[in-house]
């Protein structure tokens, strides 16, 4: 309590007043003290796996917190579950989630990408005040994040539009992250995030990405990858099953080695390695057996293809993992057809010694995986010019060399290429990668042969097939693609021993 002088006595006694203008700004000091100390360093939005996962995450990295999920029950339950004990509190409303955070306020929505997203930063937006940032860590399309940034930017507020790897184990140990937006805004979350992502030997796995929607575009294209290599994985399980007839635990074995090797270890190979050995409680028979073959999707496979196409990138493995997605979900036009153009029983080919890690297949695999990368990078490297993200593709491969999903130890070799030469056009320029592709190639090809001729698709790995054949030859048959364009509709060509545009009169 302050007591103010008498006024008679204020005039008198500039001792008092000293007194006084003292006592006041001590009151100040611990109002604000303790308006700051009450108030939480980060707020999460969307308390579903990965956002309940990520705000312990938060807490456990020093940065006290406030939960606001739309149905209020879903938060009682975290707060007396999970979050008992911890520094996190909750919040029934927007408005008093706001109120229970410092300024500027960072907050995390984790919620479902498309309208939810835009519904949240609608309702929230009246309450925030300028610097306030808002980070969305769904799988949001790129395009939105751009529209967002620009829209939250424009009244003040920051936005970043948050890649986040990892699953829900990553998000809770420390997953990779990929922030875009402006430059400002990163810096203001940027020891949060520092903290709360995965480590490995030579720093975190987190970096700034670029403005716009970048991180958002970047995560796409890490899906994209994901795709490729999830696919090549079952397409190397089926040839082991249908060519070998091997069972699951000899599967996981040689999964097992692979995940020993400089090429393929990897978090995808270690856990198909785990699925493939793992029995089902109630039949004693392996679980993968026991699952339905068509594989499910959320969309960022189908946006990482057609980002690839309107920036003209070649992503034949990419491409051949979504569609192959796609048609395992005919399952019902695929039984019937199977009884009316039935397949030969399949003939045993080499696929390599089991307990040697099956060397032709081994590198099949290894090509295929490598396709999927250079593939992923290329789109990554021509978005950074077309779209002016500036990425930096040395500091991606850190992003994804632990917590995500297709964290591997070839990242290592990928990271060291495009720092050797940072307008690397493709992988296979590299000399390593170059050297891994020439020493492989034909085991490849032999799988691939042998695989067709059997009637067992592997399209991811005969699409990597093609695209290095593709890339090793100097004159393609589009010449005659091009007189054709010519021949029907004038498009004119050019030539090979003159510069200029031709157009030849051909139905004369
Ligand atoms: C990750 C995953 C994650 C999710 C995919 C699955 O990096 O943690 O990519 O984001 O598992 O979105 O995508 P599909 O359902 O399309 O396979």
């Amino acid at each position: 309590m302050i007591r103010r002088p008498p006024r008679s006595t204020q005039s008198r006694s500039s001792a008092a007043s000293d007194v006084y203008k003292r006592q006041v700004a001590c009151n100040i000091y611990l109002l604000r003290f303790f308006y700051f100390m009450s108030k939480a360093h980060f707020g999460l939005i969307g308390l579903g796996v990965m956002g309940e996962n990520l705000v312990l995450n938060a807490e456990r990295n020093g940065f006290s917190s406030v939960v606001f999920n739309r149905t209020y029950s879903k938060t009682e339950e975290f707060l007396e579950g999970r979050g008992l004990g911890k520094n996190i509190e909750g919040a029934k409303t927007l408005q008093e989630f706001v109120n229970k955070l410092e300024r500027p306020r960072r907050i995390l929505m984790m919620v479902k990408a498309g309208s939810a997203t835009d519904a949240v930063i609608d309702n929230i937006s009246e309450y925030l005040e300028e610097g306030d940032l808002l980070i969305d860590g769904g799988n949001s399309q790129f395009k939105d994040t751009e529209r967002r940034v620009e829209t939250l930017e424009s009244k003040s507020f920051g936005y970043i539009g948050m890649g986040v790897s990892g699953g829900a184990k990553g998000a809770l140990e420390g997953p990779s992250m990929m922030p875009g937006g402006t430059k400002a805004s990163y810096d203001a979350i940027e020891s949060l995030l520092t903290k709360m992502a995965a480590k490995v030997e030579d720093g975190p796995c987190v970096a700034y990405v670029g403005p716009g929607g970048s991180g958002h575009f970047v995560k796409t294209v890490h899906n994209g990858i994901e795709y490729g290599i999830e696919q090549i994985l079952a397409e190397a399980y089926d040839l082991m099953k249908r060519v070998k007839n091997m069972n699951g635990s000899q599967m996981s074995e040689v999964f097992g080695i692979w995940n020993n090797t400089d090429e393929l270890a990897s978090y995808l190979v270690e856990i198909t390695e785990i699925c493939l050995n793992t029995k089902d409680e109630s039949t004693e028979e392996f679980v993968v057996e026991k699952i339905l073959d068509k594989a499910g999707q959320k969309g960022t496979g189908l946006w990482t293809v057609v980002s690839a196409l309107e920036l003209g990138v070649s992503v034949p493995t990419i491409y051949a993992s979504l569609n192959a997605r796609v048609m395992s979900s005919l399952k019902e036009q695929r039984s019937e057809i199977e009884k009316t153009i039935p397949m030969e029983a399949i003939e045993d080919f080499d696929l390599g010694d089991i307990s040697n890690g099956m060397k032709p297949l081994f590198d099949a695999v290894v090509l295929a995986t490598i396709a999927s990368y250079a593939q992923g990078m290329d789109i990554l490297s021509e978005a950074s010019s077309v779209y002016n993200y500036g990425l930096n593709m040395p500091s991606i491969a850190q992003i994804w060399k632990g917590g995500c999903i297709i964290r591997s130890k070839l990242l290592r070799k990928i990271q060291d290429a495009y720092q050797k030469d940072p307008n690397l056009k493709n992988l296979i320029f590299d000399d390593w990668f170059n050297n891994e592709i020439s020493t492989r190639i034909d085991n490849l090809a032999s799988v691939v042969s042998s695989s067709t001729k059997a009637g067992i698709p592997v399209p991811c790995l005969s699409s990597t097939l093609d695209y290095l054949n593709s890339y090793r030859t100097n004159r393609l048959p589009q010449n005659l693609v091009q007189a054709m364009r010519d021949c029907f509709g004038s498009h004119t060509y050019e030539r090979v021993d003159k510069e200029g545009s031709f157009h030849t009169e051909w139905m004369k």
